[in-house]
Order: structure tokens, then sequence, then C-alpha cells
């Protein structure tokens, strides 16, 4: 492999590399338990007639019958391997804002080939554009997105090959993440940001944040800039995101760890055992250690127990102060779907992004009541990580003191040490989760894994294939759904199977082929983001490898797919420029505008020269008809 340098690498490989994770060294069980598992899986990867638990639809139908009630509104494209994006016939996109456009009247347009100046960069649409989310304020259309992380070499056009040289560099990579809230707005040109709204706002890496919840206030959250524990600079690598029924904005903090350089010294085994697990240490991936002390672990070993949170920000108040909620525990969070129990308690499906790291859910405590204060829903609750049984089965394992031998605010600060003292499974990097509106269960994209039988997680649990999770090096992911007993999305317990295991039927004949609703004309690799829309149909984006080539042969550049949740067929219905992956997706208060990121393209996308931009572009029918 290349040796990229860490900011032009992906945070996954960047991982590997510095804290590469023991051999596997149980090779021969690895290999029977394989084995064992083919009975199973070819039943799960034809969806054959014996697999007699496999779910709903897809047992019962077959491509005729899903082609016949296909519920798709569009006419499904091919796979595409150019630099621009391609929707079906009938339908076109726009560009509504991209990396660098001013949210103010007095900041310069962006330069094509300079970029944008340090005094402006608190100022404008942020970085790789990620998970995103609407809300109607009134007359207002807000948007709410994440800045995930930076591609130094692009935006600091100044520097030699990205390195930052001077503190104004790191502070300038620092405002083009975390998160953007803005106003938007449709004119004669489509949508785009309305300038100087009361409501648009940067929270970048200096943005001032609460923490709340059980682990606010505890000694390994106290800083010297902070010794309350409770307030922080800053939200970063913002990734999924989520909405509760309140009306607010959740943002997700995921690869924090790559922030953090130098070494810690005289600090605790439970610390250290902590910066093991989440791969803190070392040379950091983006360089803030040389110029900004808060990032350098020999000064600050507890900043980095402060990221790794969900973020609720509250985007009808620009004034407000947005909340690290610390009881949905603290990992390499992907994205937060929101639900609710027929009780009312609010549900949380959470998944940690990591090879081999687990998925969890949130509870609260109390009900959501429309109209009452909100204040304790996301502070007082138990966290609970999934445990999957072979015989498609599941429970939800409480983490608790109790269950955990773990001190309250450490089990959350530490939660992955904590899930693995319970024995949950270890996943193939689970990313976006989506919950049916229509039905009660909930989808959660495992976006691929080459670890899988290989070696262990980052906590030594082993990871031979298991149910969700049953391809060894997988390199195509797959999603796992899963039905929660009596409709209950509080239950203890659930029944599983897998929506679609990605592959490529032309090139193999295995498992490795992907399940049955994979074909020739919709396959595709590493689905991440993933949504409902308001019809019903399952909105999949992918963020892997686009080489075209090999393995991947006919699957073109990323991709934004359409599930029928009933009958499994999968749709091909956007592909993006070279280079890009496709995050977030969300909807235009009308619902006739779709909302899609494009981050990190090739090329000079969107514009012909000059530097690429990641961008969110706006998505519509020419008849002007809903979109979801
Ligand atoms: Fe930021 Fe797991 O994707
Ligand atoms: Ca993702
Ligand atoms: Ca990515
Ligand atoms: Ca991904």
């Amino acid at each position: 492999m290349t040796k990229l340098p860490p900011h032009k690498m992906p945070a996954d490989e960047w991982d590997e590399l510095h804290f590469p994770r023991p051999e596997e060294n149980e090779f021969d069980r690895v290999v029977e338990r394989a084995i064992s598992r083919r009975g199973f899986l070819s039943g799960l990867v034809a969806f054959g007639s014996g697999a007699v638990a496999m779910g709903t639809g897809l047992l019962n139908s077959t491509s005729a019958q899903a082609q016949a009630a296909s519920r798709f509104p569009f006419t499904p494209i091919d796979a595409q391997t150019d630099m621009t994006v391609h929707v079906p016939e009938g339908w076109n996109w726009k560009t509504m804002v991209s990396w660098g456009d001013p949210l103010f009247d007095n900041v310069a347009d962006f330069d094509a080939t300079n970029g944008v100046t340090a005094a402006d960069s608190d100022k404008v649409f942020g970085e790789n554009t990620d998970g995103m989310e609407t809300f109607q304020i009134g007359s207002h259309e807000i948007i709410a997105i994440n800045n995930e992380y930076v591609n130094s070499e692009i935006n600091l056009p100044h520097t030699p090959d990205g390195v930052p040289q001077s503190a104004e560099d790191v502070r300038t990579l620092q405002n083009f993440q975390g998160v953007t809230v803005m106003e938007i707005a449709e004119g004669e040109n489509g949508y785009a940001p309305v300038k100087n709204s009361r409501f648009n706002r940067r929270l970048h890496h200096n943005a001032e944040m609460a923490i709340s919840g059980p682990a606010a206030g505890h000694a390994l959250m106290q800083t010297s800039a902070d010794s309350t524990g409770t307030k922080v600079l800053g939200t970063m690598g913002n990734c999924g995101a989520g909405k509760t029924p309140w009306g607010t904005y959740l943002t997700c903090e995921e690869n924090f760890n790559g922030y953090f350089g130098g070494t810690a010294t005289g600090i605790s085994d439970t610390v250290k055992a902590g910066y093991d697990r989440y791969g803190l240490g070392d040379e950091s991936q983006y360089g803030y250690e040389k110029f900004d002390p808060r990032f350098d672990l020999g000064q600050n070993p507890n900043e980095p127990h402060r990221f790794g949170w969900v973020v609720e920000i509250d985007p009808t108040n620009p004034e407000s102060t947005p909340v690290k909620r610390t009881a949905l525990g603290r990992f390499k969070h992907e994205n937060a779907e929101v639900t609710l129990a027929p009780d009312g308690r609010v549900v949380v499906y959470l998944g940690d992004d990591e090879r081999g790291e687990f998925l969890y859910r949130y509870v609260s405590t109390n009900p959501y009541v429309a109209g009452q204060p909100t204040d304790g829903l996301l502070d007082d609750g138990i966290l609970y990580v999934a445990k999957f049984h072979d015989d498609q089965t599941g429970e939800w394992l409480a983490m608790t003191p109790e269950t955990t031998g773990m001190e309250m605010a450490e089990m959350l600060i530490f939660a992955r040490q904590a899930a693995s003292k319970l024995g949950a499974t270890t996943m193939d990097r689970p990313e976006w989760i989506a919950v049916n509106p229509y039905a009660v269960e909930a989808y959660c994209c495992l976006t691929n894994n080459k670890n899988r039988g290989v070696k262990p997680n980052a906590g030594g649990d082993d990871t031979a294939v298991n149910g969700p999770n049953p391809r060894n090096a997988n390199n195509y992911g797959q999603i796992v759904r899963w039905y929660p007993s009596d409709d209950n999305h509080a239950g203890e317990t659930f029944k599983w199977d897998l929506f679609v295991m990605a592959g490529n039927p032309e090139v193999h004949s295995d498992a490795y082929a992907g399940s049955k609703n994979v074909t020739g004309g919709n396959m595709f690799n590493s689905p991440d983001g993933m949504t409902f829309d308001s019809a019903g149909l399952l909105w999949i984006q992918t963020d892997g490898e686009d080489s075209n080539e090999g393995d991947y042969a006919g699957m073109g550049n990323n991709q934004q797919l359409a599930g029928d949740p009933t009958t499994g067929e999968i749709a091909r219905f956007l592909t993006g420029p070279n280079g890009c992956e496709i995050t977030g997706l969300c909807w235009s208060a009308d619902r006739r505008t779709m909302f899609v990121g494009i981050q990190h393209p090739g090329g000079s996308w969107p514009a012909e020269s000059g530097l690429p931009r990641s961008s969110v572009i706006a998505v519509k029918r020419d008849d002007g008809q809903l979109v979801g």
C-alpha cells in the first residue's frame, strides 16, 4: 500500500497504521467457525426456502414480484465513472452550497486557487459535508450540516502538502470543521444559503459547549482550562446526525482521536487503557498539537475524554450553547437515530464505526411528552449494547455499574471497554442506523471490515465470523435489520436478518457475490449513510472503493440507492463524481427537494478547474413533484 501522509489517509487506515491490532493467534478455531457457518451463509445469501427465519418479504418475493411491486419513483441509472453527478431521467440537481461559500455579506467569495483566508475561515460553509437535517422555524428554513474533517492540502493550499505551519493555519483548519447551521431559501437559481440570517452559525473546534449527563464534572473530564469538567471548546469528527422529536439537532463525534498527539506521562492505567482502545497517542493526523497545546496529550491528557460524544444543538436559537450528552456513551459515533417506545420513552440507536466495535441503544428513564421540558431525556437513561445470536435472535445488554463493574462516569467515558466486558457482538463497522417509520424495525449499515476473521478488535475481542457479520475479510459490507420484540424499540430482545449483503455477482459465485437482491445492475460496496423518507423508502449511500476494478468492477463511483423494505428490491438513484463519498440526506420542508452531500470529490469538482469542494446538492424532479 502506498503510504499517504496522515491527513490524506482515511481515518480507518490511519488508525490501522498507528494502532495496529495484534494478529489473530487462534487461526484454526477461526477457520473452523467460518466453515461451520457455511450452511447458514448459503441459506442467507440465497434467501432460500430453507431459511425459514429470514424475515418477511425477501423470502417470499421473486425478483419479478419485486419489480411488479416496485415503489421506486424513478428509473434506475447505470454505474458511472466520471467527474459529475448523475440522477435519473426526469430529475435534476444543482449545487446548493460548497466549502468556502460565505455565510455573511462581509466575507470574500471563494477563491478557486487560494481557498479561504484565515480571517474568513469561521464565516463560510465548512469542509467535508456529512450528516444533516432541516428545520422549519416560522417562515424560515434552516439546515444544520456536519463538517466532518479537513483535507488540509486542499484547505491550506499555501502550505507544503497541507501540513500546518502556524497557529493561524491550525485555527483555520479548526474553523472549517464542526457544524454549519444556516438559513436556506429557494430562488430562481435553486436553493442557496441566506447570507446574514440570524440563524447562520459555525460551531467549529473552538465553539463553547456544555457537558451534561452522568460523566459531566468527573475527574477524567477535567482539564487545566476547565477544572469543572463541564465546559469544553468545540465539537469534532462530526459524522452522522439525528433529530429529536422536540426539534433539536444531534451531531455525532466520530474520529476524534486523530486530532490529538504527543506523549502523555504519569497517566493512570485506566487512562492508558482508554488511549489504547480509542487509538490515542503518537503522532496526530492533523498536526494541531504542534501549535495548540490543548491537543497535546503531554499537556492535556484528559482533553480527548471530552470528545467522542453526541452533541445536542438547538438550531432555532442562535444564542444557545450546544450540550454534549454523556449518557449516550463515548465512542466513534456514526449517527443517532431517535425513535419513541410505545410508552413515550426516547430510544436512540447508536453505532461505533470501527472494525470489530459495537452497536448501542439508549433508552430514557422518562417519556417524552410534547410541550413538556425535554432537558433530562438524553441525560437520564440506560445505555445498552447489542448481542446477536446465530439463531437470528438477539438481546440488548444493559450497561450499568452493576453489570460492568465500572463506576458510572468511567463506564460511559470508556463505553467500549464496558461493552467488551458484557460480551457484546463485534460488528463490521456500524455506520448509519435508520428506523422504519411504517414498521417497528431498524436497519444498520455494516460498511465493511477487512479484519473480520483476521484479527481481534482493539480490546482483544474475538472477531471470528458471527451471525450478522458472516464473511471473513468482508470488503463489501451488509445491512442488518432487527425487529424489536413486542413491537417495542425499548424491549429487551429482538429478531434479526440481513436486508442485503453487498457483493459482486459478476466476479464471485460464493458469499462475496452478495445476496439475491444484489445484481450486476445495482451492485455497490460499503453502505454507509442511510435514512428513510416519509414514503417509507430506505435510502442508502456508499463510502467505498470506487476503482471500478477487480472485486469492484462494475460498481463505479460512490452512489445513492433506494431500497424497498418490503420486497428487498434495491435500485441505483444517483452517482457522485470520482473520488467522493455520498454523505448526508434530508429534505426541504415541502418535500420537493432532496439535499445530498458530496464529500471529498476528486478533480476540481464541482468547477472545471481550481480546488475541489465538498458540496451539498439539491435534487429535484423536473415536474416539481414530491421527492420523498
Ligand atoms: Fe464518518 Fe463512519 O463515517
Ligand atoms: Ca459515514
Ligand atoms: Ca469517510
Ligand atoms: Ca464510511
